[in-house]
């Protein structure tokens, strides 16, 4: 299911590695974060190159809605109180920084990717909201936001109340991605398989980097750093509209259902339906989406439909800068929340900041090392990668008799011979079988019937039907039949 930004752009591929090479500083991660911050540096005069399992904006950078906005559900509020006004201000000022970099980048470079310049909006329906928003609204003004309370909004259902941020923007991400990457170094389709001090491993050649930036999503290294314990991902869906309504902001409901809108052209985006990734065994979410977009919309016409994952951090604030503290030359982007777009900016900034020695003001409320895990998570990780290698040798057979009952289009988990083996019939009755075991760290995989996929509930790596690996932190596909 193609998004509308990557049925619209096509960025020109690249070769794989060419072999050993050394430069000052390697990127993994062909993303958003990763170009911004290869692109910020070779301005710079920092000889950069970019490594990428896939390609260029294969990522969640082609599955977002592509709103640059500083607002980021209800943040600041909370901010203030859980880490106190002075880093409340650095996160107000970085991702209000990151919206003037965006324009001030497009002008300069002369990018045309529909940048438009609109409000963003807070709602809620629920009464009991009101007040979550109207804190909201009086804590972003004292940092210094253009924001403000209101109960006029271009909905088409009536709301208890919604905060405006003004001057936010929207664009299209990968024509965006597509300038901005055009003179940079990239090497597509060579995955990374290990890092070890500043030596990169992959199938096609090893770099060696002087600092080495992780921006491949979720960092797929586990130790040091462990930030497998200290996020978890979220899928959330998007359907887009003809004959929707054309609104003149960006909009994101903070009661339960969350819906998001937002105008591409003539189309309406309108998104919703996320869950912590691998609990959704029930499916129907494009559903809901599409019977809620016929209640408010009657006249609409669904003409493409996606999904997007986004790593979530234990306090809601990314983690941006050194990887750890025992590996000085690693720094990690990571932990976006559903805020891709301004925080691969600021992670661009404060990155580049860092490797040219220049003190940014608003580093230290993204520095990863606010929380640091105990020690003991050593042990559960070895255990877990003992077992998972154990795995990797079986081979299943399955009896037909044992899958007789799997209907068409259908997934699920069967027994046999006392192991747990992941099944899926496609629409011709051809079956495919997989280990549920997750390559990364050995939890079970669920299986999601609305992208036709074994996702993870522990860190959120997922995998196709047949087993490919789709998105990390796991490294590889997982065993078949
Ligand atoms: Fe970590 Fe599956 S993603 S165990």
């Amino acid at each position: 299911m193609k998004s509308i930004w990557s049925k619209t752009v096509d960025i020109a591929k690249r070769s794989t590695l060419p072999g050993d090479l050394k430069t000052e500083v390697a990127v993994i991660g062909a993303g958003l974060a990763g170009i911004l911050t290869a692109y910020l540096l070779q301005r710079r005069n920092v000889k950069t190159i970019v490594l990428e399992a896939n390609e260029i904006g294969s990522g969640q950078t082609k599955n977002t809605t592509a709103k640059i906005t500083s607002q980021h559900y209800i943040i600041y509020s909370k901010l203030v109180k859980d880490f106190g006004f002075e880093k409340a201000q650095q996160y107000a000022t970085a991702n209000q920084q990151a919206i003037d970099d965006y324009r001030r980048i497009i002008r300069e470079e002369n990018i045309s990717c529909r940048f438009e310049e609109c409000p963003a909006y807070l709602y809620a329906n629920d009464r009991q909201n009101t007040k979550v928003l109207e804190e909201e609204a009086r804590a972003a003004q004292k940092l210094g936001i253009n924001a403000e309370f209101t109960l006029e909004t271009g909905l088409p259902f009536p709301v208890e109340g919604a905060v405006r941020f003004n001057n936010q923007a929207q664009f299209h991400p990968l024509a965006f991605l597509e300038a901005v990457s055009e003179k940079l170094d990239v090497y597509e389709h060579t995955r990374v398989n290990n890092v070890e001090e500043n030596k990169i491993f992959t199938d096609y050649g090893t770099v060696v980097a002087k600092q080495i930036v992780f921006a491949s999503h979720f960092p797929f290294i586990n130790m040091p750093g462990f930030y497998f314990a200290r996020m978890h991902q979220e899928r959330s869906y998007v359907i887009a509209l003809e004959n929707g309504a054309k609104l003149e902001g960006m909009y994101i409901g903070i009661d339960k259902d969350r819906l998001s809108f937002r105008n591409f052209d003539e189309l309406l985006l309108f998104g919703g339906g996320g869950h912590r990734t691998g609990e959704n065994s029930v499916g129907g979410k494009y559903d809901f989406l599409s019977s809620r977009a016929k209640e408010l919309y009657p006249e609409s016409r669904e003409v493409g439909r996606w999904s997007a994952q986004d790593c979530m951090t234990l306090d809601g604030v990314p983690y941006i800068g050194q990887f750890s503290s025992s590996n000085p030359n690693w720094y990690v982007a990571t932990g976006f929340g559903k805020w891709g777009m301004t925080s691969s900016m600021v992670a661009a900034n404060l990155i580049a900041d860092a490797i040219v020695g220049k003190e940014n003001p608003c580093r230290e409320v993204f520095s990863p090392s606010r929380f640091t895990p105990s020690a003991s998570l050593k042990t559960f990780v070895t255990d877990m990668g003992q077992s998972v290698k154990g795995l990797s040798k079986q081979i299943f057979k399955i009896p037909e008799k044992t899958l007789a009952s799997l209907p068409t289009g259908h997934g699920g988990i069967v027994e046999h011979d006392g192991q747990k083996v992941g099944v899926y019939r496609d629409e011709d009755g051809s079956i495919y079988a997989v280990s549920v075991r997750c390559p990364h760290l050995g939890c079970q995989l669920e299986w999601n019937p609305d992208e036709k996929s074994w996702d993870c509930p522990c860190h959120g790596s997922r995998f196709d039907y047949r087993g490919k690996l789709l998105n990390n932190p796991a490294q590889t596909d997982l065993e078949v039949r």
